[in-house]
């Protein structure tokens, strides 16, 4: 491998460390939507964009975006990129990576003098993991035009608004509607990521190309039960909220593992009053379902739903559902795809197609424009997990993909291929 592509893969190994310490809590990595954790994220990714000679700005809901300009104007533009934000406890790679190989992919040209007949975007999507507002896909919603402002009215754990949250951050909500992209100007999207699941490692492949998304369900389950004196009511007359959600969460794990392609997680859980002397009177969880078929998915749903009913019935406590959010399976752009694979196969790779488990910016990317996804292999398919790691070889073999697939791209952009 030649020097110069280990250095920039190094570099972005690098700066994924450098972002990896900030954090909003001193012993995990967390940067939620808005944060000053996030500020001083982009702060360090606006310079190195700066660095590259990339224009450089916040947008109205804190995406960070630097453009490379084409060769002449009034070109069409490619987005790269991927999200800055974190889960709680998260690793350094799921977001970060994509964003700072788009970057590394910029400076080769920047470092070549190379101007494209294409306009080149990289966003660092404020807000993909929802973590803060219960939201996914935030920031790519706003540049889709798929943004509900209804939204800004979600208060965070502390009872601050979105609305607040994104003034404080220097943005204007009032300005988000202007953000949204002409979909006849954006040629595509490419967003590379960690796998976050063990097929490439399997396979032995540093690289993969993904060819659908699946699509996901996330809703808001609340138990209702009656609180009350854990040594006095008897166990025939208590009304257990914690007890109903205890059942429905196993009932959840049994209908994914009997279900074929099904995977559904509850992972979060609050308990009320909360004390050890206290029956629960109130538990409030959240449920993910995912599948690649969504009519299977819809059903799961429904399922689940009658069965929390059915708890509820059963134990005297009434049950609150919420659907939070919903996404479609999504399929990537075979063209791009191939385009992808021709570039793996290129570096004497095997091009392996594979699905993606986990959502991401893409998805929301593909109702403004093609979307192509490469997946760069990761240590035991780890991720939402301090323990994420990525080979450097496998950084420097990914960097290499997308300057040949760009190469590629700016080909069959002179040709006038339509991606779609
Ligand atoms: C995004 O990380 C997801 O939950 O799929
Ligand atoms: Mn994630
Ligand atoms: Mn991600």
């Amino acid at each position: 491998m030649p020097d110069y592509e280990l250095t920039d893969a190094q570099r972005v190994m690098e700066r994924c460390d450098v972002l990896g310490v900030i954090s909003e809590e001193p012993d995990r990595r967390t940067r939620r939507f808005a944060t000053p954790a996030m500020r001083a994220a982009n702060v360090a990714v606006a310079g190195w964009m700066r660095d590259a000679d990339m224009a450089v700005r916040q947008d109205s809901i804190g995406n960070l975006i630097g453009r490379y300009e084409a060769r002449e104007a009034g070109a069409k533009t490619l987005l790269l990129g991927s999200h800055l934000d974190t889960v709680r406890d998260a690793g350094r790679y799921d977001g970060p990576l994509g964003v700072l190989v788009a970057l590394a992919v910029i400076e080769r040209l920047h470092t070549r003098g190379e101007r494209l007949p294409v306009a080149l975007e990289v966003v660092a999507f404020a807000d993909e993991e929802g973590l803060r507002y219960h939201t996914s896909y935030l920031g790519s919603r706003v540049l889709a035009g798929a943004f509900d402002p209804r939204d800004l009215s979600r208060q965070d754990e502390d009872g601050v608004t979105m609305d607040e949250a994104i003034r404080d951050f220097g943005g204007d909500p009032s300005a988000i509607d202007r953000e949204k992209r002409d979909p006849s100007m954006a040629l595509a999207y490419c967003e590379v990521h960690i796998e976050q699941g063990p097929v490439l490692e399997r396979r032995g492949l540093p690289v993969g190309v993904v060819s659908v998304i699946m699509g996901q369900s996330r809703c808001d389950v609340a138990f209702a039960g009656q609180a009350g004196h854990a040594g006095t009511v008897p166990m025939d007359l208590r009304h257990d909220a914690l007890c109903a959600a205890a059942e429905f969460t196993l009932a959840v794990e049994g209908l994914a593992r009997r279900e074929a392609g099904l995977v559904a997680t509850v992972g979060q859980l609050a308990v009320g009053p909360g004390a050890s002397n206290v029956i629960p009177g109130r538990a409030a969880l959240s449920l993910d379902v995912r599948h690649l078929d969504d009519a299977a998915r819809d059903t799961a749903c429904r399922d689940l739903h009658n069965t929390a009913e059915a708890i509820g019935a059963r134990r005297g406590v009434s049950v609150e559902w919420r659907p939070v959010q919903e996404s479609a399976t999504v399929r990537c752009s075979p063209d791009l795809g191939a385009a992808l694979s021709r570039a793996i196969e290129a570096l004497g790779y095997a091009a392996l197609s594979l699905p993606s488990g986990a959502g991401h910016d893409a998805v929301i990317m593909s109702t403004l424009a093609p979307v192509a996804m490469l997946f760069v292999r990761c240590k035991g398919g780890i991720s939402h997990n301090p323990a994420e790691a990525v080979m450097v070889e496998d950084v420097a073999v990914a960097l290499d993909v997308m300057d040949t697939f760009l190469a590629n791209l700016v080909d069959s952009y002179n040709l006038a291929v339509d991606f779609r």
